[in-house]
C-alpha cells in the first residue's frame, strides 16, 4: 500500500513537471518564423488567436515542438501547409463551427458564420467552380486577426465600406458574376449622410453590413434578405426607432412608428403590396439622405405622376418653390401620409388650406378653397345617393346594368377630381367635377325610372290581381247558383 502511494505521487509529480515544462517549451513555429521576420509572424503579434494562447499550429497544423523546420512542418505530424479555397473557411469552422471547442476557449461567441456563409450570396461557387466566392479570410484575413470591435479590424464599421467595395467597385471582376449588377454602391455610400459620417469616423450610421448583414448576405431579390422591400422598414427602424442610440443626432425617432400608420406602411406591411414605397424608395439605397425641399416632389411624382404634374402647372408650384416649402410633405406630411378625404379640402379649420389661406390673406385661394369643397361635396353627394338608387331598383329586381355601367363613370369622375384638386384652380376643378354630376344626374335617373316602373308594375299586376279574384269569386258564386238552379229541376 505504500508502495501503490509513493509510485502515485512519483506519478503525479512526473506528470506535473511535463505539463510545466510544456508550459514552458518554445513554439518554434512562431520563434522560426519570427526570427524569418516573415510578414505572417509579424502580424501574428497582434493576433487575437495569440491573445487566447493559440499558435501557428492551430491552424496550420505541425509539430509546434520540433526545432527542426522539416519536422516542425511534417504532413505526419498534421502540417497541412497554405489552406486553399474552401480549406480556408473550414479551417476556421473547425473551431468557428463548433461550440464545444469554443467553449473550451471560454469564449461565448456565436458559431454560425460558416452554416450562414453557405447559405448567403457569397456562398454560391466561384467561377472555377471549386471554391465558394468569399472564404472567412477574404474579409478578416488571415493573420493579425483582431477583435471585431478593435477599429483596426477590417470588419470594424469604419471599415467595412472598404472591405466590400475591394470586390463591389472593381467591375472587371464583377462583370464576370453579373454584368447587371451595378458598382457604384462606395461611390453612393459617401454621399449619404450615413457614409459622410462614417468617412469622418463616427462609427454608428449605418454601413453595408448593417443595412445587408454579415455572413448571411442575401440578394436583394431574395424574400429573406434583410434589403427586400418588406424588411426594410424593420432594417432601418433598428437603428432610427432606437432613441437611445440615436440621442446624440438630436433627430426624431418616430419614422417607422408614423409609417406604419400611413397608407404605405398599411399598403407594404399589411397587404404586402410591394408597389407601395419603403424607407429607402424616397431616401435611395446607398445615397440615404433625406430628400431635399426640391426634390420631394420627384421622389412622390415616381409614383403619382399626375398630381406631380398638375401640381408642377399649379400656382403653388412658384409660390412654395419661392417660400421654399415642400411640395407634397406640406399638405401630406412624409411619414404618416394618411388616406386624403374632402375634408383636407375647403376653408373649415381642418382643411389644410386654411393654413394658409384666410380672408384677409391670399383670399382669392380662400374663395377658390370654399368653391371647390362645395363643388366636390356636391358630387360626392350625388355619387352617393345615385348609387343609393340603383341599389333600390336592383333590390326590386329591375334590370340596371345600364345604370351600374353609368355609376361607374361617376364614381371616376369622383377619383379624378380628388386628383383634380392638384391644379389649384377652380376652373380647372370644375371641368372635372361637372361631368361627373351630369353622369350622376342622368344615374339617378335612370334608377328613378326603374323604380317608378317597379311600383307601375306593381300596381298593375295589383288592378289584375284584383279583377281576377272579382272574376273568380263570381263564377263561383255563378256556378254554385247554376247548381242550386239544377237541385230544384231534379
Ligand atoms: C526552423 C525554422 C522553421 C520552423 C520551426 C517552422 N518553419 Fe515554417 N517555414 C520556414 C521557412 C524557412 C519557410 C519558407 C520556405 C518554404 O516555403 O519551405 C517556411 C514556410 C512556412 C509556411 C508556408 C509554406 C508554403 O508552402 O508556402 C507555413 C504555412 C509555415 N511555414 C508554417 C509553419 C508552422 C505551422 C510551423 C510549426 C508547426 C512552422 N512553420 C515551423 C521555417 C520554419
Ligand atoms: C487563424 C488561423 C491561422 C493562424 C493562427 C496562422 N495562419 Fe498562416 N495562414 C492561414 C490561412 C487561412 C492562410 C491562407 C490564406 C491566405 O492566402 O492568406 C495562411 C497562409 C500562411 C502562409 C502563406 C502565405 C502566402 O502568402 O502564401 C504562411 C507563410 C503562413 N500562413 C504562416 C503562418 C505562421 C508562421 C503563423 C504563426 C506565426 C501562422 N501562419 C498562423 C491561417 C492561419
Ligand atoms: C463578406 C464578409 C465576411 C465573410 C466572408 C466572413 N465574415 Fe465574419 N464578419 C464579417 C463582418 C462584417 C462582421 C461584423 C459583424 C457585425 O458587426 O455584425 C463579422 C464578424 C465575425 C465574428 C464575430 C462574431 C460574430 O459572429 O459577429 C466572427 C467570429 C467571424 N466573423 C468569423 C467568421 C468566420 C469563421 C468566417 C468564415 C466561415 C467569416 N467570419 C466570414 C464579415 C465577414
Ligand atoms: C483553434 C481554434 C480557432 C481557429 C482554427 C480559428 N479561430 Fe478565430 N478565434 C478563436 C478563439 C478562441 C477566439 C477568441 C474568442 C473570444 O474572444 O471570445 C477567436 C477569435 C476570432 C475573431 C474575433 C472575434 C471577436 O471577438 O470579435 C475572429 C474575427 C476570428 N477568430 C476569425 C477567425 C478566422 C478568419 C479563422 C480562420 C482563418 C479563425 N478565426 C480560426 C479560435 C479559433
Ligand atoms: C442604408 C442601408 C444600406 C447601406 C448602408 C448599404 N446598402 Fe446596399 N442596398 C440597400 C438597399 C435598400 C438595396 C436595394 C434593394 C432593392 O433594390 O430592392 C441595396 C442594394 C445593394 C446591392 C445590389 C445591387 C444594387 O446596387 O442595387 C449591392 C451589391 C449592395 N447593396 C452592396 C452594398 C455595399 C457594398 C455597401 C457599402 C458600401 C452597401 N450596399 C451599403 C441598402 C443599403
Ligand atoms: C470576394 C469579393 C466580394 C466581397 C469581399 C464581397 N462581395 Fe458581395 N458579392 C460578390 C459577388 C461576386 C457577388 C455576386 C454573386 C452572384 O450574383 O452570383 C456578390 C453579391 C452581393 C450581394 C447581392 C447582390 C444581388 O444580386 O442582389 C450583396 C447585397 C453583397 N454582395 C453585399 C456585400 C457586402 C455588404 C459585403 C461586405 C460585407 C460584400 N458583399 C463583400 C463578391 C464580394
Ligand atoms: C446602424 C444604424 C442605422 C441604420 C441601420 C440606418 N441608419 Fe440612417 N442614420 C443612422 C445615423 C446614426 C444617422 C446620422 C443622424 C444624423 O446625422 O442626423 C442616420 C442618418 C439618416 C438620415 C439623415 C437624417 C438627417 O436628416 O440627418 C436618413 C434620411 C436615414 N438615416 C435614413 C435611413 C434609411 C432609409 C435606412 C434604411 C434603409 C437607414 N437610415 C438605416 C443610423 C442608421
Ligand atoms: C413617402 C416617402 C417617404 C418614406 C416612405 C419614408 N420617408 Fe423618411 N422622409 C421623407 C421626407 C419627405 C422627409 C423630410 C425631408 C425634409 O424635410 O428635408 C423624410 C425625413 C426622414 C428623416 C430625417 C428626420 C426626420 O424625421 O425628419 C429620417 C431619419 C427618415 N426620413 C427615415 C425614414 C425611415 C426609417 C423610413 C421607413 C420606416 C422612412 N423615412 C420612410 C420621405 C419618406
Ligand atoms: C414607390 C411608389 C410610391 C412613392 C415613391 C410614393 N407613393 Fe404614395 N402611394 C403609392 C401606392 C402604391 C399607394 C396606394 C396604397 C394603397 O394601396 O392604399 C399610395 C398611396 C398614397 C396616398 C393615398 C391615396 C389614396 O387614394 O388613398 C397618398 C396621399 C400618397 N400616396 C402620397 C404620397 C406622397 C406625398 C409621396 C411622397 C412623399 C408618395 N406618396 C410617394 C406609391 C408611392
Ligand atoms: C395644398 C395642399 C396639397 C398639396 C401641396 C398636395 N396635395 Fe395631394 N391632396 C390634397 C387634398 C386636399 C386632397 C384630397 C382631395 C379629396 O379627397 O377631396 C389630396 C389628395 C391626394 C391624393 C389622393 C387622390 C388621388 O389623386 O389619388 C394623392 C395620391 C395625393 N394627394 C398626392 C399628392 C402629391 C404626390 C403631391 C405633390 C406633388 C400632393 N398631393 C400635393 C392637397 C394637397
Ligand atoms: C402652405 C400654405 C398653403 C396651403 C396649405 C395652401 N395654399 Fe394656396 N396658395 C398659397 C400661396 C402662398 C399662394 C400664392 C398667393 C399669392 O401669391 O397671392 C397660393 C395660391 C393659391 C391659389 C391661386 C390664387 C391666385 O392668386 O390665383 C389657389 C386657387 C389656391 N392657392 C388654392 C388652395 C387650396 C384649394 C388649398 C387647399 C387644398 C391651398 N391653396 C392650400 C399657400 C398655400
Amino acid at each position: 500500500m505504500k508502495h501503490f502511494a509513493y509510485i502515485l505521487s512519483l506519478v503525479i509529480i512526473s506528470s506535473g513537471l511535463v505539463f510545466s515544462q510544456a508550459q514552458t517549451r518554445v513554439d518554434q513555429c512562431v520563434s522560426c518564423h519570427n526570427d524569418l521576420e516573415t510578414p505572417e509572424a509579424k502580424l501574428f503579434q497582434h493576433d487575437i488567436h495569440r491573445m487566447k494562447g493559440l499558435s501557428c499550429a492551430d491552424c496550420h497544423g505541425g509539430n509546434r515542438y520540433a526545432e527542426d523546420m522539416d519536422q516542425a512542418m511534417d504532413k505526419k505530424a498534421g502540417y497541412i501547409g497554405v489552406p486553399k479555397g474552401d480549406q480556408i473557411s473550414s479551417m476556421c469552422a473547425k473551431c468557428h463551427g463548433d461550440a464545444e471547442k469554443m467553449k473550451q476557449y471560454h469564449s461565448s461567441l456565436p458559431t454560425n458564420q460558416f452554416e450562414n456563409l453557405k447559405e448567403s450570396v457569397h456562398g454560391r461557387l466561384d467561377l472555377t467552380g471549386n471554391a465558394r466566392i468569399a472564404q472567412c479570410s477574404t474579409c478578416h484575413n488571415a493573420h493579425g486577426i483582431v477583435s471585431v470591435k478593435n477599429p483596426a479590424s477590417p470588419v470594424y464599421p469604419l471599415n467595412i465600406p472598404a472591405t466590400c467595395a475591394k470586390c463591389h467597385a472593381n467591375p472587371t471582376y464583377m462583370r464576370t458574376y453579373d454584368p447587371s449588377l451595378p458598382v457604384d454602391q462606395l461611390e453612393k455610400y459617401r454621399t449619404s449622410i450615413h457614409g459622410i459620417r462614417n468617412k469622418k469616423g463616427d462609427p454608428k450610421p449605418a454601413e453595408c453590413a448593417s443595412c445587408h448583414g454579415s455572413h448571411d448576405i442575401k440578394s436583394v431579390h431574395d424574400a429573406k434578405s434583410s434589403v427586400y422591400p418588406l424588411n426594410i422598414p424593420a432594417t432601418c427602424a433598428h437603428c432610427h426607432s432606437d432613441a437611445a442610440y440615436m440621442k446624440q443626432y438630436g433627430i426624431p425617432t418616430d419614422q417607422f412608428e408614423k409609417y406604419s400608420l400611413s397608407v404605405h406602411g398599411v399598403a407594404l406591411l399589411k397587404k404586402h403590396d410591394i408597389s407601395a414605397p419603403a424607407c429607402n424608395s424616397c431616401h435611395g439605397n446607398h445615397g440615404a439622405v433625406p430628400p431635399g425641399v426640391e426634390s420631394i416632389s420627384k421622389v412622390c411624382g415616381t409614383c403619382h405622376a399626375l398630381n406631380a404634374d398638375l401640381f408642377s402647372s399649379s400656382p403653388h408650384k412658384k409660390a412654395f418653390d419661392e417660400r421654399k416649402l415642400p411640395e407634397c410633405e406640406t399638405c401630406h406630411s412624409n411619414h404618416e401620409i394618411l388616406t386624403p378625404t374632402e375634408k383636407m379640402l375647403g376653408t373649415t379649420a381642418d382643411a389644410v388650406c386654411s393654413r394658409c389661406h384666410t380672408e384677409k390673406e391670399n383670399p382669392k385661394g380662400f374663395i377658390a378653397a370654399q368653391q371647390m369643397r362645395t363643388l366636390m361635396d356636391s358630387l360626392i353627394h350625388e355619387e352617393a345617393k345615385a348609387k343609393m338608387l340603383v341599389n333600390e331598383a336592383e333590390q326590386r329586381g329591375m334590370e340596371v346594368s345600364d345604370a351600374e355601367y353609368k355609376l361607374r363613370d361617376a364614381h371616376q369622375a369622383l377619383l379624378q377630381s380628388r386628383t383634380a384638386v392638384h391644379a389649384f384652380n377652380e376652373e380647372k376643378f370644375a371641368e372635372t367635377v361637372k361631368p361627373g354630376l351630369a353622369t350622376a344626374a342622368l344615374v339617378e335617373g335612370e334608377a328613378k325610372g326603374a323604380v317608378e316602373e317597379y311600383y307601375f308594375r306593381r300596381m298593375g299586376l295589383g288592378v289584375a290581381t284584383l279583377i281576377i279574384t272579382i272574376l273568380a269569386v263570381s263564377l263561383f258564386l255563378y256556378i254554385r247558383r247554376l247548381e242550386k238552379n239544377g237541385k230544384h229541376k231534379v
